[in-house]
């Protein structure tokens, strides 16, 4: 049986030979067998049966794969109907509408950090100075968390997202986000503010719960935003073009954001479920039992998805991607993540119209070893 590809010949496509069949069998690090679906219709045919569970540990780590009784809260881990009662108290709050109220306020959170780029010595690590910091202060604020705490959330919540570390060093990172976020929220049940996880304290969910979910929303709302940031402006950076496109039309700057997403597919194969009966996958069977996961840089690449897939084209209409993922685990925080890039991308080209890489195309780290893909730094000149 094969192995899950991992090698990538080009840093901005899929994993090489992702997309050799549909959907078949591979072998992942931990020995585990689990299908793979790559095909874009099919990819959307398991993502949206909640027959494949979504109970499940492991997968990173060295860890086998097992169901799990998810932890209180954490409902990217939860079936229905538990993952449906905690998603509706949610979803109201990260509306379209919702968001674009947030918009000034973003849009004062990215100029400051331009201005804090502008000042800091050159070459500069766009992902420290610009692309980590603003999903992390607009998601700090959003759920009322302090800014100023980073340090306990931010290298605990890097540990949780590694393809390379121990059960031990998770497990750490887990108690330590749980020990903060408990004592946050009993400081807030003391002394109300105004950010989301407050306005939850009402809403009839336990402590435990409240800790599940703000943790959750803390962590999948920071990396993934910022990678799409500075592996975004990497791209279009190679992409002179299409970059232009961005910075000078306010129009290809909205479309942008679907392409990139769609292009660059951050989150891919990190997702598993686990068929809680005999189901079809196409013309295959998956037996009660076993494992999946599908991937959605390939299903985005799929040439059924639109025309030319290889091709990035920040004007193209936007496409039914996956990058959010489907069905109802789809991401909550799209609307937050897409105004986030839209303002942000536009906002650096204009600002520093010379941005360019400041290393050869070789020395950047890319995270090969992170279930977020993108870079660990990205060292820019202007
Ligand atoms: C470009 C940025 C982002 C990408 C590519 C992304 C991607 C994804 C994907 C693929 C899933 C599906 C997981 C699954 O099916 O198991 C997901 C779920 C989720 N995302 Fe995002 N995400 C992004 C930004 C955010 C932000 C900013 C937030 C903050 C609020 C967020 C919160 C969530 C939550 C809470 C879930 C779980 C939803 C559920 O289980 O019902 N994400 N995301």
């Amino acid at each position: 049986m094969r192995a899950l590809p991992t090698e990538r010949s080009c840093p901005f496509a899929p994993p090489d030979g992702m997309a050799d069949e549909p959907a078949g069998k591979v072998r992942i690090s931990t020995g585990d067998e689990v299908w793979l679906v790559t095909r874009h219709d099919l990819v959307r045919q398991v993502l949206g049966d909640t027959r494949w569970s979504s109970q499940i540990d492991g997968g990173y780590y060295d860890q086998r794969l097992h169901a799990v009784e998810p932890m209180p809260g954490m409902f990217i881990q939860m079936d229905p109907p538990g993952h449906t009662r905690l998603r509706r108290l949610l979803t109201g709050r990260f509306t379209v509408q919702r968001m674009n109220r947030l918009r000034p306020r973003i849009e004062a959170i990215v100029a400051e950090r331009l201005d804090a780029l502008a000042e800091a010595p050159r070459p500069a690590d766009l992902v420290a100075l610009f692309a980590l910091p603003i999903p992390s202060l607009v998601i700090c604020e959003l759920l009322g968390v302090p800014y100023g705490d980073r340090e306990e959330f931010q290298r605990a919540g890097q540990e949780l997202l590694r393809l390379d570390g121990s059960m031990e060093a998770v497990d750490a990172a887990t108690m330590q986000l749980v020990a903060y976020l408990m004592e946050l929220i009993g400081r807030k049940q003391a002394a109300p503010g105004d950010g989301l996880l407050d306005e939850l304290l009402g809403s009839g969910l336990s402590d435990e719960e409240l800790t599940g979910v703000a943790m959750l929303l803390l962590i999948a709302g920071h990396e993934t935003t910022a990678n799409m940031i500075s592996l975004g402006t990497l791209l279009l950076l190679r992409r002179p073009d299409q970059l232009a496109l961005v910075r000078d039309s306010p129009e290809a700057a909205r479309t942008a954001v679907d392409e990139l997403l769609r292009y660059l597919s951050v989150v891919d194969v990190g997702m598993y479920r686990r068929a809680s009966a005999d189901l079809p996958i196409g013309d295959l069977a998956a037996r009660e039992g076993e494992f999946l996961t599908a991937s959605l840089a390939a299903a985005n690449r799929d040439p059924a998805l639109c025309e030319r897939p290889d091709e990035l084209d920040v004007t193209r209409p936007k496409t039914p991607h996956v990058a959010f993922g489907f069905g109802p685990h789809a991401c909550l925080g799209q609307n937050l993540a897409r105004l986030e890039m839209e303002i942000a991308y536009p906002a650096l080209l204009r600002r520093f119209p010379g941005l360019r890489l400041a290393v050869p195309l070789e020395e950047v780290p890319f995270r090969d070893n992170m279930s977020i893909y993108g870079v660990h730094r990205l060292e820019v000149d202007w």
